[in-house]
């Protein structure tokens, strides 16, 4: 028997042109030239996407007892923000180029040249190792000015009136709201600590340099749980929801070898953190970040109830005592998490590419295909076999009169089984059922399949 040739993805543009050609990700406003940071999820995107982002919500909200949910809004009011610190703080450090003008993100520049990780360090340091390493503008060799602060919001107006008085944010995390929205959860929904606030939605970062595909953009999803605690607990949930976030992915089918957790210097920590973890993937460009576990503290809590002069303190009954909560956030990116999925279900084998995703990710669970687009029969049968079969599972039916091409097109997206209807089904009332991981075909009974399928999906 020849060998299969079993290949992962190698590039980023290599990723970025699969995706394009099965309808997973489009580049924004290509037409226009594009804009650097944006893409959109077509037909096969959005379904994997929504299935992420189902599985995120199933495991944490509707499997448990102690987390419930919210939805808030992406324009949000300046003040929260103050208080947050983003408006000081949520910053990267930024060069520009004196001659060219061009501007970069200072820490990835001495990354990307120096191969040395300087998050964290203080912007006149940045500045110094630059200069001293003689480090000169990628585009034209000119010099830098001395690093500063670049904020990451996005800015905008609220009302017809664009004046000082009237900025909003776009926000950068989706946490905010749900501690500004801490009370009003906790006393309708009659909990009590510890629990978890959950959402899934947009976030926008300006960020400075986009790259690496959807890894760096400009709009993208979140995924943030928002667990709260009683002060003094904070080592035991960190610990736990680090355990379960690592699960999460690997039930999911990610490979054990292909993620690591990456304790934060205490140089790097975000503002609001006393203690963070990324969950890491190893891209084809190497290990990045696409969950972050951060022991927030009471930081948001007791800047929210300071700035707004509202009280944001849990009269706690086993101790009945006032405290203000302490919180453990999982934030996972849905763009990275997508892309990670995606690199580690994909294969090139000797004549086809195939995606083996979990069958809960994938965007079309069946595909039912007519043999012949001629014979009536088939076709009819093939049609009342979809029928039925959509109403358990997402379906595909295509009459292309090329079975193996059309095998090869649902590989590429990760169906697992493909029914086809041939010249013996309308007699014998039988179908093949073909599995995408390993090819094999299996006669099965049309009165049977709703069964059969149902258990291998289940
Ligand atoms: P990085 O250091 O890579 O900029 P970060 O530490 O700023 O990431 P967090 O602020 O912890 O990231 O955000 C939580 C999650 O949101 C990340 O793990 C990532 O999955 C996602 N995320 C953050 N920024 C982006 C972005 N620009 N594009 C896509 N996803 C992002
Ligand atoms: N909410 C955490 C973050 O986006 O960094």
């Amino acid at each position: 028997m020849v060998p299969q040739i079993v290949q992962s993805i190698k590039s980023i543009d290599e990723l970025a042109s699969f995706c394009k050609r099965a309808g997973f990700v489009f580049p924004s406003f290509e037409i226009y030239g594009g804009l650097s940071g944006f893409f959109d999820y077509g037909p096969r995107g959005v379904e994997l996407k929504n299935n992420i982002k189902a599985a995120w919500w199933k495991a944490m909200v509707h499997d448990r007892e102690d987390v419930v949910g919210i939805d808030a809004v992406t324009v949000n009011h300046p003040k929260m923000w103050e208080a947050s610190g983003h408006v000081s703080s949520f910053t990267d450090p930024l060069v520009d180029c004196k001659n060219c003008k061009a501007r970069f993100r200072a820490d990835q520049l001495v990354k990307d040249v120096l191969d040395s990780d300087v998050s964290g360090m203080p912007l006149d340091e940045i500045t110094a190792l630059l200069k001293a390493k003689n480090v000169r503008c990628q585009k034209c060799k000119g010099e830098f000015t001395d690093a500063r602060k670049y904020n990451l919001m996005f800015k905008t107006h609220v009302g017809p009136i664009e004046s000082d008085e009237n900025v909003a944010y776009l926000r950068p995390e989706t946490a905010q709201l749900i501690y500004l929205n801490f009370k009003l959860v906790q006393d309708s929904a009659r909990l009590k600590l510890p629990f978890g606030i959950a959402q899934i939605g947009r976030a926008y970062r300006n960020e400075i340099a986009p790259r690496d595909f959807l890894f760096r953009v400009r709009e993208f999803e979140q995924m943030e749980m928002q667990y709260f605690i009683r002060p003094g607990d904070n080592k035991k949930f960190f610990e736990q929801w680090k355990k379960e976030r690592l699960k999460w992915y690997l039930s999911l089918g990610i490979k054990k070898q292909n993620l690591r957790f990456r304790p934060h210097k205490k140089e790097e920590l975000a503002h609001y953190a006393k203690q963070a973890i990324d969950i890491e993937y190893k891209f084809p460009w190497g290990w990045g970040e696409i969950e972050g576990i951060h022991d927030r503290g009471n930081w948001d809590l007791t800047q929210h109830s300071k700035f707004s002069g509202k009280d944001l303190s849990y009269f706690d009954e086993e101790t009945k005592s006032r405290v203000i909560p302490n919180v453990i956030e999982v934030s996972a990116g849905v763009d990275r998490t997508f892309l990670a999925f995606v690199i580690d279900a994909y294969a090139t084998e000797k004549e086809r590419i195939v995606l083996r995703l979990h069958q809960k990710l994938a965007p079309v669970k069946v595909a039912v295909f007519p043999l012949s687009k001629k014979e009536k029969k088939i076709t009819k049968l093939a049609r009342e076999i979809f029928k039925t079969l959509k109403e358990k599972f997402v379906c595909y039916y295509e009459e292309s009169g090329n079975i193996g091409k059309s095998y090869r097109r649902m590989d590429e997206i990760g169906t697992p089984f493909c029914i086809t209807v041939d010249f013996d089904s309308p007699k014998k009332k039988d179908v093949t059922v073909r599995d995408r991981n390993t090819m094999k075909q299996k006669r099965v009974k049309v009165t049977e399949l709703t069964k059969y399928l149902e258990k291998l999906l289940q």
